[in-house]
């Protein structure tokens, strides 16, 4: 059965520690959660101590070494490793960002690496993004165009349509803004969370797109946009420098233009 991340006051059971390499120039200690699905116990965390002389300069090296060469079951996902697929994406130090893309230097102290808050936990760093994902589909993330783009020809915009998609486009799915959001916190199974609504706000912003309407009637809800109460923790949280909040407060003034 999954398990939910536990805050990070909270108590969780010391786990396994495992020592410096003998000669060790620069030893830096990581705090890193685990959880495994077949063990009946509740989660830990277990202490490695890496050599930085020894180790490349961001957390997903820390880690990747780990699994490398001293624990093979510590479990997490990465792809890219250049802070562009979304999917190494934990919290780290207390904060929700991507491992491939934090700096160890950038940490005082321990390194503490959890998955991301709030969600159910797969095993170890992987959270579970079924529903996120579920979400992300609800709002039919692909252009919707009754009318065919000229023969041969690619659907053109102006430049300033162009510029709309701006702040948007970039989003990688990481999902850090919406595990930092409270009102993901208490309504995630109602309401769509910053990631999901800034994906809506980029094909309401589309030019090209024909169902801006039908797009809009779906969100006019008071959980799956409504919930939204400007907090900003999603936009704080962003490791590629987006706006959610911004992207939410885009849709809710496309709601009253049209009324
Ligand atoms: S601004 Fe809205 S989406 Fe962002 S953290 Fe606050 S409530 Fe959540
Ligand atoms: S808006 Fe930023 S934090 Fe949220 S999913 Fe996209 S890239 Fe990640
Ligand atoms: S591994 Fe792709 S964003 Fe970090």
């Amino acid at each position: 059965m999954a398990q939910f991340t536990l805050p990070r006051n909270s108590k969780v059971r010391e786990g396994k520690t495992w020592p410096a390499p003998d000669g060790a120039a620069r030893p830096r200690q990581f705090r890193i959660y685990r959880w495994n699905p077949d063990d009946d116990g509740p989660p830990q965390v277990d202490t490695y101590m890496i050599d930085l002389d020894d180790c490349g300069p961001m957390v997903l090296d820390a880690v990747i070494k780990i699994k490398s060469e001293i624990d093979s079951t510590l479990t997490f996902r990465r792809s890219c490793r250049e802070g562009v697929c979304g999917s190494c994406a934990m919290n780290i130090d207390g904060t929700n960002t991507l491992a491939c893309t934090k700096y160890i230097d950038d940490v005082k102290g321990d390194v503490r690496v959890y998955p991301l808050p709030h969600m159910e936990v797969v095993k170890d760093l992987v959270p579970d993004l079924t529903e996120a994902y579920t979400q992300y589909r609800s709002i039919e993330p692909w252009l919707k165009s009754e009318t065919q783009p000229p023969p041969g020809k690619e659907r053109l915009q102006s430049p300033e349509e162009r510029r709309k998609l701006d702040g948007l486009w970039e989003c990688i799915l990481c999902f850090c803004c919406t595990t930092s959001c409270p009102s993901y916190w208490w309504n995630g199974d109602r309401y769509l969370g910053p990631a999901t609504l800034l994906q809506a706000s980029r094909w309401i912003e589309d030019s090209r797109d024909e169902a801006t309407g039908d797009r809009l009637d779906e969100l006019e809800d008071p959980f799956r946009l409504y919930r939204c109460h400007t907090i900003m923790n999603c936009t704080k949280a962003c490791p590629k420098g987006l706006n959610p909040a911004a992207a939410i407060s885009g849709i809710k003034q496309a709601m009253v233009r049209r009324r």
